[in-house]
């Protein structure tokens, strides 16, 4: 490390003791179910809209037991609201791995932990720092933010895009190898704080994509599609939508083990 390096570090750190997020519930609770289930929320959900839900699951499916133990209706009932639903699936799935393979402790390696259904190397990453306190390396989009900023503001827009693999380098550099989960959760408070005060670091990045509209979109329809089968199996005929997509929506909401389909009916699967 720098001199800039350690002014950078001070940087965040000054500003995660004066105004981090340290009230978050799930950096209350550390135990490795605890994080793998926030991070999975956290991918493509904002913050305040993971609270509220985060502590339901959390009474509904205490541990990895539980989560095995719940079936499909239980997970979408309670996912309702995130989006995405297929990671409730993917975690379902992922604990089922947990206890059948890992004897039912989370994996501390990231090597290990992205071969569970729905984890990529970042979350793989975020889990190990936050569950294990292991300093690895990994991004995500407010830590990205930071680094573009910090690092590449002086880039010319008309430029190439910075993409992940040339932040690594600063984000090995720079990591506090003592503290890892708190110098993580540094970034992401600094890097979140940065969203408000900028606009729109990220777009220097090659990973900057605009989330697509949701209404009217098939991401829309197959929400209210499981919804609907929430309250009961219905044929084709049934459901209170008209839209041409519905037969295919169905089709790929068997095929991803989220609904089966007998004699004509859909419901949710077991
Ligand atoms: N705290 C722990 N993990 C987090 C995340 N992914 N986003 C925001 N705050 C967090």
């Amino acid at each position: 490390m720098n001199a800039s390096d350690s002014s950078f570090r001070a940087l965040i750190l000054d500003f995660y003791h004066g105004f981090g997020r340290h009230e978050l519930a799930w950096r209350q609770d550390l135990s490795p179910y605890s994080v793998l289930v926030s991070e999975v929320m956290l991918q493509q959900t904002q913050v305040s809209r993971v609270q509220a839900k985060y502590t339901e699951w959390m009474c509904e499916f205490t541990d990895f037991e539980e989560l095995v133990a719940s079936s499909v209706a239980d997970v979408i009932g309670v996912w309702q609201g995130l989006g995405y639903n297929r990671r409730a699936l993917r975690l379902r799935e992922a604990a089922q791995m947990v206890v059948g393979e890992f004897g039912g402790e989370l994996p501390r390696d990231p090597a290990l932990l992205v071969k569970l259904p729905g984890i990529g190397p970042n979350t793989a990453g975020s889990i190990a720092a936050f569950a294990y306190d292991e300093p690895v390396v990994f991004i995500e989009t407010n830590i990205r933010r930071v680094f573009l900023h910090h690092f590449f503001s002086d880039l010319q827009p008309t430029s190439e895009a910075v993409s992940d693999l040339q932040l690594i380098p600063f984000i090995q550099r720079t990591l506090d190898r003592e503290h890892p989960r708190e110098w993580y959760w540094a970034l992401m408070d600094y890097g979140s704080d940065l969203a408000k005060r900028v606009p729109n670091p990220n777009r220097r990045s090659r990973h900057y994509a605009v989330q697509s509209k949701y209404e009217g979109s098939a991401r829309q329809l197959r929400g209210e599609v499981l919804r609907q089968l929430l309250v009961s199996a219905k044929a084709l005929s049934d459901f209170e939508v008209v839209d041409e997509r519905l037969p295919k929506i169905l089709i790929d909401l068997v095929k991803e083990g989220f609904v089966v389909e007998s004699g004509g009916t859909f419901s949710l699967a077991k």
